[in-house]
């Protein structure tokens, strides 16, 4: 197969894409042939201007979760540009994020109270990093080997493939990885030094703990260590 941009149809708008954009991301797709134009995107299905329907089982990792552009949605979207309300005024009570917050509170459960909103999951697992210091006064960070946590610095610094980090150092200080699912070593490390712990592990897919060890990490964070604590986090992206 050519591994060279090869013009199509809509290939204006990849050329342009690639020109101002991701030039590597185009041509990973084109030699994938899989850059196809999609028009218009329902629940599962994805129609491209060629006629074809696609079924789509990544779903935005979880982003599409609900299904691509559900009535629902689409609706609560239409509403609210509709009636013209507040947006990104800085001495405004955002009512609605309270409202969501609260919803996300009670489904959550436990002893979850308050809730961060943030753009992207990057920010969230920043976030993280800076409440579980701030919190627990140690500076360190566990995360579990082969986990993806997102592509800002310190969001990077808890991911063990050097696939994604090389070049942009230097990352966070005394941040280790362990073995997913390896509650001896997670022990170890936490009772070793000053750290937080993050994650589920990322790579091809969502890799599940095993109970106890959910149960158990959060346990030993809390409890046997004074300068340790812990988060966590899950699945695999491309560095495009
Ligand atoms: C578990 C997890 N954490 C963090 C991220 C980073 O999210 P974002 O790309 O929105 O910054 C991802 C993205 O796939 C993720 O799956």
């Amino acid at each position: 197969m050519n591994a060279s941009l090869q013009i199509e149809p809509s290939a204006h708008v990849s050329e342009r894409y690639a020109r101002r954009v991701n030039p590597a991301w185009v041509r990973l797709l084109e030699l994938l042939q899989m850059n196809v134009r999609y028009e218009t995107c329902r629940g599962v299905e994805l129609f491209t201007d060629e006629g074809r329907q696609i079924l789509d089982f990544l779903s935005g990792y979880c982003v599409h979760n609900v299904g691509h552009n559900h009535p629902d949605v689409v609706r609560a979207l239409q509403g609210e540009l509709e009636r013209c309300g507040p947006a990104m005024i800085q001495t405004h009570v955002a009512d609605l994020a309270g409202e969501l917050a609260e919803k996300l509170c009670e489904r959550a459960g436990g002893r979850l109270s308050k809730a961060f909103f943030a753009s992207s999951g990057s920010e969230g697992v920043e976030a993280a990093i800076k409440f579980a210091r701030a919190h627990t006064r140690r500076p360190g960070i566990l995360s579990a080997e082969h986990a993806f946590h997102g592509l800002t610095c310190g969001a990077l610094s808890l991911m063990s493939d050097k696939f994604w980090s090389e070049g942009f150092g230097p990352l966070l200080p005394e941040t280790a990885a362990v073995p997913f699912g390896n509650l001896e070593a997670l022990e170890r490390e936490l009772k070793g030094g000053l750290r937080s712990a993050s994650g589920l592990p990322a790579g091809c897919g969502v890799a599940l703990p095993p109970l106890r060890h959910a149960f158990c990490a959060r346990r030993s964070a809390d409890r046997d260590v004074p300068n340790r604590s812990f988060s966590r986090s899950a699945p695999l992206r491309s560095r495009a």
